[in-house]
């Protein structure tokens, strides 16, 4: 939606679409987002977000992925286990991203959040970096 509009107004004359112009980040983080969930999330918990029956779970509908940031992201960064996590029995074990970029941690952290049908507040690169900086437990 946002690319296409972007992409629309490309079109205008003057509009200043230059190609050595970065869009804006706030035009620029979820396209990011969603990028980083392609590359190293959907392998596990697939495009649609549902994962797979038994060996990974949804992350739509997730209460760790509705719940409190700073929880997600200890999670992700570091696999450190919140109390929203459900007892888990499959063998795979989720890799922890702390080599992410704060960045592209808060980017794939707010489209979780905020796709396949999520809607919790975005998280920002600013949480990320407190978390990095206060280190794994
Ligand atoms: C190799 C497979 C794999 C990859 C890649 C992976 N995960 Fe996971 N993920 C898992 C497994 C397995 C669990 C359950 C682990 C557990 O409960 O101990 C899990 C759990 C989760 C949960 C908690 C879901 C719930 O049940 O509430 C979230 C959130 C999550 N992953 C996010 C991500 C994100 C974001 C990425 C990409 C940056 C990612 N995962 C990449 C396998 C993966």
């Amino acid at each position: 939606m946002r690319r296409s509009l972007a992409l629309t107004l490309c079109l205008l004359p003057l509009a200043g679409c230059g190609s050595d112009q970065d869009p804006p980040a706030a035009a620029r983080a979820p396209d990011r987002g969603a990028q980083v969930y392609a590359m190293h999330c959907a392998t596990c918990h697939q495009r649609d977000g549902r994962g797979l029956a038994g060996a990974q779970p949804s992350v739509a509908g997730s209460p760790t992925v509705l719940g409190p940031a700073d929880e997600l992201i200890r999670w992700v960064m570091f696999g450190e286990r919140p109390p929203t996590l459900a007892a888990y029995r499959g063998v795979v074990v989720m890799p922890a991203f702390a080599w992410l970029s704060d960045e592209d941690l808060a980017g794939v952290l707010t489209h979780v959040r905020q796709s396949f049908g999520n809607d919790a507040p975005p998280v920002d690169p600013a949480s990320v970096a407190a978390i990095r900086a206060v280190g794994k437990p």
